[in-house]
């Protein structure tokens, strides 16, 4: 059941008509579900009954919308972060700071510090010298910091190239060769509380294969570190679940993969973290835009709409597959591509596709596009940024303002060709 659906031949976000929300912060926007959220916060909590000791974290890149982050902190979700801007993300949304983990391979001196400040649960460690500096930082401030070694197991995830994380080519994680020495090492750094290990292979991962031969190795390691006296008793299992974006190509199967999951850690005896991103918010999430043109071309048709690959990126960067729709379709179809604005080519969000019908001036939407959207949004071609908007039931608000270029870029002339402003010369 989806929370964007037709009432009386017009779609809705739960019970607010998207025209309403058109009309209230115009188009492009971003609308979200409330419900869509608690029901697949709830399902894949649910998915993992068979796991008696967990932590779910939302990974907020996949959406830092503080109202979503809220609405998931109300399920008691906590956050995995990889950033010092998702640090204060998350902090600002209430989520607090023991139930935050921050991932990620290029953590900077500053954000480690202002991670170590406030206190966050958990640092996935990338590499060895991230963890030196997080245990001198941490002594200097007479604390050990809590850490998880993440392991790269030299596992393909079959999705796309992009989002692969845990072949030993890719940039994250720990060889699993070096992973039993190099906890060694790390574990007798006076800073450090290393107490576990963590692994993501990849994102949009529909093919459990591949996840349980990750996790079955970090098994064996887990076995080889308490052989050795190692402490382990937190393990993160990372996120990467995909979803349904394409009718007649399905999503993962969350219930399979809780049972996967509670079979191969069975005799683990450790808390395990969850980091689920897409499969949490991508249903929950729609992208309203407005028919500009329908432009008739040599080939075919071009259905131009204010929407552009710069508030949705997926389609041009990964080739993503996003459903159209009419907000009042009109019960045809017609064979067109989907184009935005922007001055590429590679600004296409279908091609020769067979869509609703659509004319100047309709409203559509895009699905599934509530993770990975809005998050990764910019200003190309000096476009504002899209605002947000969170439904719940009947209410409706508006969660981020549009904001026109200018004032996310803050660009100015160079001093010395504004007569107003202080010129700085090298000697
Ligand atoms: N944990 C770590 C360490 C990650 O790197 C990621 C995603 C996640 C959790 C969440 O993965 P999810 O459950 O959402 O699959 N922009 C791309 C996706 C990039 C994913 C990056 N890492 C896209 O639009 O498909």
């Amino acid at each position: 059941m989806s929370s964007f659906h037709l009432v009386g031949g017009e779609m809705h976000a739960e019970a607010v008509p998207l025209a309403a929300i058109a009309a209230a912060v115009g188009t492009p926007a971003y609308v979200y579900s409330a419900e869509a959220l608690r029901r697949s916060a709830q399902r894949f909590r649910a998915a993992l009954s068979g796991v008696p000791r967990k932590q779910l974290m939302f990974a907020v890149k996949a959406n830092p919308s503080p109202a979503v982050l809220r609405v998931l902190a109300d399920q008691n979700y906590g956050a995995d972060i990889v950033s010092g801007g998702e640090l204060d993300c998350a902090l600002s949304a209430g989520i607090s700071a023991n139930h935050i983990v921050y991932s990620g391979v290029g953590k900077t001196a500053p954000e480690l510090i202002a991670a170590l400040d406030a206190g966050i649960g958990r640092f996935n460690l990338e590499l060895e010298r991230e963890g030196q500096l997080l245990s001198v930082l941490a002594s200097q401030r007479g604390r050990r910091a809590p850490a998880l070694l993440r392991v790269n197991p030299d596992v393909d995830a079959s999705t796309h190239a992009k989002i692969t994380t845990g072949r030993l080519d890719s940039k994250f994680g720990i060889p699993i060769d070096d992973a039993l020495a190099m906890y060694d090492r790390l574990a007798a750094l006076p800073g450090l509380d290393l107490h576990g290990l963590a692994v993501h292979i990849g994102s949009q991962i529909t093919d459990l294969a591949p996840l349980e031969t990750a996790y079955r190795k970090i098994g064996d390691l887990i076995r080889a570190l308490r052989q050795k006296g190692h402490r382990v008793y937190h393990v993160d299992l990372g996120g990467g679940l995909g979803v349904s974006y394409r009718p007649g190509q399905p999503g993962a199967d969350a219930e399979a993969y809780g049972d996967m999951v509670a079979e191969v850690t069975r005799d683990w005896d450790a808390t395990l973290l969850f980091e689920p991103g897409r499969f949490i918010a991508a249903e929950a999430g729609i992208l309203l835009t407005r028919v500009l043109w329908v432009k008739p071309g040599a080939r075919h048709l071009f259905v131009v709409v204010d929407a552009a690959m710069n508030d949705l990126a997926r389609p041009a960067m990964y080739d993503a597959w996003h459903e159209f729709a009419a907000v009042r379709p009109m019960g045809e179809t017609f064979v067109a591509n989907i184009v935005g604005p922007i001055c590429e080519t590679g600004d296409t969000f279908a091609r020769e596709r067979e869509i609703d019908r659509v004319q100047e001036g309709d409203l559509a939407l895009f699905k599934t596009a509530g993770a990975y959207g809005a998050s990764m949004a910019s200003t190309y071609n000096c476009r504002a940024i899209a605002p947000e908007v969170l439904v719940d039931d009947n209410r409706y608000a508006t969660v981020s303002e549009r904001v026109p270029a200018h004032q996310v870029r803050k660009q100015r002339l160079a001093s010395w060709m504004d007569d107003d402003a202080p010129s700085i010369r090298a000697a």
